[in-house]
């Protein structure tokens, strides 16, 4: 089984004023937080941390800044000067940032993260996203932002191009031989790409890293961002509720893979959950309980962030009636039609929805580990992303409690065989 963490709101803020996350103002854009996160992760076997990012303090919902920052929910540092410091921490964990195609040139990122993959020994990854918010697209000059699908057509050129300039060096061309050259100028190529969005001469002015191209990891849920995943992604994850879904959307992505020439182990989906663990399953359900109660109380925290997702503002609807028309929806789309399936009110949505949980995960570690175990055996995925708030609490229950539990059932791997975050998480 193949785990990865998803901080959920990047390099930002986690839990303020919750229990068991004391510390928010001290951590607040320091390493620390994270840094203790990413060695706990690595001692427990993970293969990969992903931070999330977006560009943009919503004021989508009421047309104020007030939700985004009343918990600071959307408060981001940018998640890539962090990736250095977090491999500088660790031997073996892949690092995962979130690049929104939309907005970084070609050229830019595919130095970027070829740099980042030497700094960290081979274990850098990108999170591709095509940014979803109208306010994030305002930021870098556009008016709003592009249709869902020619996004999907953009980030399809733009990760082209970054292939074609991480491989504008041989991999043999670093020659580095006492007394002749230190690489083969023959072996590097203009890659001369001129398309309908992007035009980049190339090369690279660096050598390519010890991955050659970093991990490429992919979440998008619609057809135009399975089809993307499907051709470009080592990794993909995915939020699909129940495991007839999340069977479904493993026979779908291997269909695909096999479509364009890859095969279904090429790409690992890592279905999110969240799990519940106390020291019993009744202490476990008690606390579920709780956070259902205190959740049912915050509608707005819902229609906030469906707000952010979709750029329309929820406030303007009636929580009691049937769903409004979200057709005209620019954003998460895969997010949006999963809503409508359930034919639920908003209200009811905002009080049960979990954006985050594929199978409800509650009990002590030995019976949430069974059910992992279980789980992935009837749906044939490849392991879990958990997207736990990021507070030290939560990380030891799963880093100390929860992976220990799924190592001893000889589930999840007792030490990295390989020396590069790919050649990790493509391994068995
Ligand atoms: C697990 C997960 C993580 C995501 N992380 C980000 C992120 O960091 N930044 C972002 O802009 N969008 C993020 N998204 C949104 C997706 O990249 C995508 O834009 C969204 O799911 C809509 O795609 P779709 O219309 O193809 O379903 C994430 C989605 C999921 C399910």
């Amino acid at each position: 089984m193949h785990l990865g963490w998803f901080a959920t709101t990047g390099f930002g803020v986690y839990g303020w004023e919750d229990p068991w996350a004391g510390n928010v103002a001290s951590d607040l854009g320091r390493p620390g937080l994270f840094v203790d996160l990413a060695t706990s992760l690595e001692r427990a076997g993970f293969d990969y941390l992903m931070l999330e990012d977006s560009s943009v303090l919503p004021d989508v919902y009421r047309g104020t800044f007030e939700s985004s920052v009343r918990r600071g929910t959307h408060v981001r540092f940018d998640p890539v000067p962090l990736v250095p410091l977090l491999a500088n921490a660790t031997q073996h964990l892949g690092i995962v940032a979130t690049v929104a195609t939309t907005f970084y040139p070609p050229f830019l990122a595919a130095r970027l993260f070829a740099t980042l993959d030497h700094l960290s020994g081979g274990r850098v990854g990108l999170n591709l996203v095509t940014a979803s918010a109208d306010g994030a697209a305002q930021n870098y000059g556009l008016t709003k932002h592009v249709e869902h699908d020619r996004r999907y057509e953009m980030a399809d050129e733009w990760i082209t191009v970054c292939k074609e300039l991480w491989s504008s060096w041989d991999r043999d061309a670093l020659t580095l031989e006492p007394g002749g050259a230190f690489a083969d100028h023959e072996r590097i190529h203009t890659i001369d790409h001129v398309g309908e969005h992007y035009s980049s001469r190339g090369p690279l002015n660096l050598p390519p890293g010890p991955q050659g191209r970093p991990v490429i990891c992919q979440a998008g849920a619609s057809p135009a961002g399975r089809a993307f995943g499907a051709r470009h992604a080592d990794t993909i994850i995915a939020a699909q509720t129940g495991v007839d879904a999340m069977r479904a959307y493993r026979e779908d992505i291997s269909r695909r893979l096999l479509e364009n020439g890859r095969k279904p182990e090429d790409a690992k989906v890592l279905y999110l959950v969240n799990p519940i663990l106390g020291d019993t399953d009744d202490d476990a359900f008690r606390k579920r309980d709780r956070l259902r109660q205190v959740q049912s109380g915050h509608v707005d925290r819902v229609l906030a962030a469906l707000s952010y997702f979709t750029s329309m503002d929820f406030s303007q609807f009636d929580v009691d009636a049937p769903l409004p028309d979200l057709s005209g929806n620019n954003g998460h789309q895969g997010t949006v039609a999963d809503m409508v399936r359930t034919g639920k009110t908003l209200r009811e949505i905002a009080t049960t929805h979990k954006a985050t949980e594929s199978i409800e995960l509650c009990g002590s570690v030995e019976t949430v580990a069974d059910r992992m175990e279980e789980v992935m055996a009837e749906v044939g995925g490849d392991g879990f992303l958990i997207a736990a708030p990021v507070t030290r609490k939560n990380v030891t229950e799963i880093t100390d409690g929860l992976a220990p539990a799924l190592r001893r059932r000889g589930v999840l791997r007792h030490r990295y065989e390989h020396a590069t975050f790919r050649d990790n998480l493509l391994s068995t």
